[in-house]
């Protein structure tokens, strides 16, 4: 019986994993498929650029090859939603100037979606914390939980406001 061979689901959309087993996974996307939505900044795992979701977790493309992905789902900013029908987070960006030059915004906006989903785990629905207090706790939290994606512009604070609207 005939292997079948290794793939990677992007998007949704399955592509076969690529033959050069050093390929990155940022490279991939990049490369490979066209999906240069995925930014790399530093290249080593600093500035949180290449940031995609990865079977709902958020990781650093640059720091994974693409071949250690095989059956796995990845999700890009483009697999997010589209500039007629934006994901909340996308469309709060806008609405809050969560970007000034863009290009951290992807990976922002990748790692914000995955860590709202962290938060909603962390915090069971049966929490008896005060609404007050989670919501307080949240604008600490995403400061801290957002720290490994860097914004050379410093458009921080509009950024935080724009993933507070949707957490609340
Ligand atoms: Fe991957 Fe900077 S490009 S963390």
């Amino acid at each position: 019986e005939a292997l079948l061979a290794d793939t990677i689901t992007v998007n949704r959309t399955e592509h076969p994993i690529p033959e050069d087993p050093r390929t990155s996974l940022l490279d991939f996307l990049r490369s490979g498929l066209g999906l240069t939505g995925t930014k790399k900044g530093c290249d080593h795992g600093q500035c949180g650029a290449c940031t995609v979701i990865v079977n709902g977790i958020r990781i650093n493309s640059c720091l994974t090859l693409a071949a250690m992905h095989d059956g796995d789902h990845v999700t890009t900013i483009e697999g997010l939603g589209t500039p007629d029908d934006p994901s909340a987070l996308q469309q709060a960006f806008l609405e809050h100037d969560g970007f000034q030059c863009g290009y951290c915004t992807p990976g922002q906006i990748c790692s914000a979606t995955a860590m709202l989903q962290e938060i909603a785990n962390d915090w069971p629905s049966d929490a008896s914390a005060d609404l007050e207090g989670r919501i307080e706790a949240t604008g600490e939290e995403i400061r801290e939980r957002m720290s490994g994606n860097l914004c050379r512009c410093g458009a921080y604070a509009n950024i935080v406001a724009a993933i507070r609207d949707v957490a609340e």
